[in-house]
């Protein structure tokens, strides 16, 4: 097949048919963002790549094998956002976002580029609903932006999402952690992948995440996080479970989460679905106490989460789950030639003036044809305007479901009629 005529592997189109999906995601999420005082924030497609690097670590995967990096034309190095945290801290550091009221709450809708091999659920450009807040290290705000997600999840109906939820505590204790899982992997020295090698020296922490089986199979007498904490961070996961506990949210401590950008601090999460495969996270996050600085700006907390949006639709049409209904085009109106046509075409400005989706023939069809797209539109009623309607000014209401006819008169009480016809339906 023709290259230009063929999406580059790990992309996806939403079509039409489907976008009423998004639709409903991106509705109900914002909404509840809103409920949790968020404010929507945009950041640019592409940083400078060392943002990234910085940010999100140049030890990660990411980082190191996933970025879509090129140079621009003054040769810059630029890289296509792999995930959109780093974004944002960026953004409430450059616009002073940090020296306003905090907790600073933001949330966003973003495009992601990762290099990844594709499969069901991983895709190389995929779509992220996040929420990042600044500016409080209280375990109350873990809790508050674990409870955005657990809403969204609850508000879309899904089911069978498990929230999974660790700390991999503050530099302090994870040095000692650090210490510990080198001494006990070093002991698999000459079995480990050669990722793992270098992670013993660099990030030993990522141990726990590899995927070959030989170094997975290690993981199960691994030293765990939670017996290092230090008192602080032990009593910071302590009151978030209490948060989590007061707000009825279920979960379960998962010392093996280690999340694979090097930001986190203190608290991590992940919902799980079982319903979708291999890729089961449909959300994760945490807290990133040190991130602010890292790249630039005063010592501020951070926590926040990312919800894949092409996972969660996934669950949802897995467990055929209701979908905001996609709009309908409430009116037809056919015409017989160009004199009722050009009829149609004012009565139809005015109704979408009011909102309506109104419709009439800018083809050229024929009468038939036009009553046939009618159809095929699934329209919720039809109108006719030939010679006899227009003299009179009366015309007749098709309900399309049915046949049902109801006569209306064509002056100033149309628009509420054709309303209330239209809410008798709903
Ligand atoms: P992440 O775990 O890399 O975290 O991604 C968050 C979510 O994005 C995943 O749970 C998954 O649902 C979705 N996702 C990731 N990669 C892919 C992919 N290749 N294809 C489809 N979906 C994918 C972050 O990105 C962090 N920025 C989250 C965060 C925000 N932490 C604090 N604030």
């Amino acid at each position: 097949m023709e290259l230009i005529t063929k999406r580059p592997r790990g992309t996806e189109d939403k079509l039409p048919k489907d976008i009423y999906k998004w639709h409903t995601i991106e509705k109900i999420a914002g909404d509840v963002a809103q409920c949790y005082g968020c404010k929507e924030i945009r950041t640019p497609t592409f940083e400078h790549t060392e943002l990234f690097q910085r940010g999100v670590g140049d030890t990660t995967d990411v980082v190191q094998k996933e970025m879509y990096t090129f140079n621009d034309k003054k040769g810059r190095s630029i890289t296509l956002k792999p995930e959109g945290t780093a974004g944002a801290v960026r953004a409430a550091i450059e616009n002073g976002l940090l020296n306003d009221a905090l907790p600073l709450k933001t949330y966003y809708f973003t495009r992601c580029f990762r290099y990844e091999a594709p499969q069901s659920g991983r895709l190389r450009e995929f779509n992220q609903f996040g929420v990042e807040v600044f500016g409080t290290y209280s375990p109350a705000s873990d809790a508050e932006v674990i409870s955005i997600a657990y809403d969204v999840i609850e508000r879309l109906g899904v089911e069978n999402i498990s929230l999974e939820i660790n700390s991999i505590g503050c530099p302090k204790c994870r040095a000692e952690y650090h210490k510990a899982l080198k001494e006990y992997y070093s002991q698999f020295k000459d079995q480990l992948c050669g990722t793992c090698l270098e992670r013993l020296e660099r990030n030993p922490m990522r141990l726990l995440d590899c995927k070959s089986e030989i170094c997975k199979s290690f993981k199960k007498d691994a030293p765990l996080i939670t017996d290092y904490l230090c008192e602080d961070c032990d009593k910071h996961f302590t009151e978030v479970k209490e948060r989590l506990d007061l707000l009825g949210i279920k979960y379960t401590v998962n010392p093996l989460i280690v999340r694979g950008l090097d930001y986190y601090t203190n608290t991590v999460f992940e919902f799980i679905s079982n319903d979708i495969g291999s890729q089961g996270a449909v959300c994760a996050g945490g807290r990133y106490n040190g991130l602010v600085e890292e790249v630039g700006g005063n010592a501020t907390a951070g926590l926040g989460f990312a919800m894949g949006l092409e996972r969660m639709i996934m669950v949802m049409e897995n467990q055929n789950k209701d979908f905001m209904p996609d709009k309908k085009c409430d009116l037809y109106i056919a015409s017989f030639d160009d004199e009722s046509n050009k009829y149609a075409m004012k009565l139809v400005k005015q109704l979408r003036d009011y909102g309506f989706w109104a419709e009439c023939d800018v083809t050229g069809r024929s009468f038939k044809a036009q009553m046939k797209y009618a159809n095929k539109i699934n329209a919720t009623y039809c109108m006719v305007i030939g010679g006899e309607e227009m003299a009179s000014s009366q015309a007749k209401l098709k309900r399309m479901s049915d046949g049902e006819e109801t006569p209306v008169k064509l002056d100033d009480s149309f628009v509420q009629r054709l309303n209330t016809l239209i809410m008798e339906i709903v």
